[in-house]
């Protein structure tokens, strides 16, 4: 069955034919919906709380003529609460459509979607990936930057649990010459990604330092601090950098500030309406063109 569980499955090759089609879903999104799965289902099943990700994918399953079995709070009102095991829920859910679109903080979850007999997309899985997240994102820096080497990208925030820079990293290093820099320095993250940190691209930098290397970045790209994962050696996320009004006027001209959201207090909201602060629009339009083709790629593959 193909599923999209993790990042590690996109090379370059998928990833530009993937590019390809949202780039033309994207120039058609608004000349009205494509009526192509009027039968097909897709399940939105999700554990953790979640607005962009669940509303998108719905959002992209509407527009393609689907229909939407949405649970937002399964953790509570599925059937895991009276301690179904993933292996039989997803047996269960797949008899009811034909695609699940999965969020779960138990980052194990996605060991057990061999046993779907439809295709699962993680939503998210703890703090390891998010692999739908990422790609949007890389298709939002392609877009607006033209290219995805050659870059230096500054990730600030939670990066010991954030499964979003996890995943970015790993595309990122698909490309050539792409410089990373991670800050605060002295946060390590936990998840597989730490491969990356004896590589030569990889430098991390202090809260003090960020300011002095701002000005080089063409993407800064923030995360929120995930209280929700907190443990008690936690206690030194409670000082952090916050992007204010004055750093913008150090910031490259042709730079990009990105989110993956929700944001708490790591952007001033003195700098929406900068234009090179685009999470709240591109980003998030990018995540439905992305979703699409998504779907697409998985509907579209022949039935056995
Ligand atoms: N970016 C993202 O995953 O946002 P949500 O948690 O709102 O889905």
């Amino acid at each position: 069955m193909n599923h999209i569980l993790s990042v590690n499955q996109f090379d370059k090759d998928r990833i530009e034919k993937l590019f390809n089609k949202t780039s033309i879903i994207e120039r058609n999104f608004h000349k009205g919906s494509l009526f192509h799965y009027p039968n097909r289902v897709m399940i939105s099943f999700f554990g953790e709380p979640s607005t962009r990700t669940r509303f998108s994918f719905e959002r992209a399953m509407f527009w393609l003529g689907g229909k939407v079995i949405s649970e937002s709070n399964s953790d509570s009102s599925s059937s895991l609460k009276k301690g179904e095991s993933f292996k039989d829920t997803f047996k269960t859910l797949s008899q009811y459509g034909d695609l699940i679109v999965c969020r779960h903080n138990d980052e194990k979850w996605i060991n057990f979607a061999e046993y779907s007999s439809i295709p699962i997309i993680n939503a998210g899985n703890g703090s390891q990936e998010h692999p739908t997240q990422s790609l949007l994102d890389l298709y939002t820096i392609n877009k607006e930057l033209g290219r995805l080497n050659n870059l230096k990208v500054m990730f600030i925030g939670d990066l010991k649990y954030s499964r979003t820079f996890n995943s970015l990293i790993k595309l990122l290093n698909l490309y050539e010459n792409n410089e990373i820099y991670t800050a605060p320095a002295e946060i390590i993250w936990h998840c597989d990604s730490k491969s990356y940190l004896d590589q030569d691209n990889l430098t991390r930098i202090n809260l003090k330092e960020i300011e002095n290397y701002l000005p080089e970045m063409d993407v800064i790209y923030f995360t929120r601090i995930q209280k929700e994962r907190f443990n008690s050696e936690d206690i030194e996320y409670f000082n952090n950098f916050q992007l204010l009004k004055r750093h913008l006027e150090i910031l490259k001209e042709n730079s990009i500030i990105l989110h993956p959201l929700p944001r708490n207090n790591e952007i001033s909201e003195t700098v929406d309406e900068d234009s090179r602060a685009i999470y709240h629009e591109k980003q998030i339009k990018n995540g439905i063109y992305i979703r699409v083709a998504l779907i697409q790629e998985l509907l579209d593959e022949p039935k056995f």
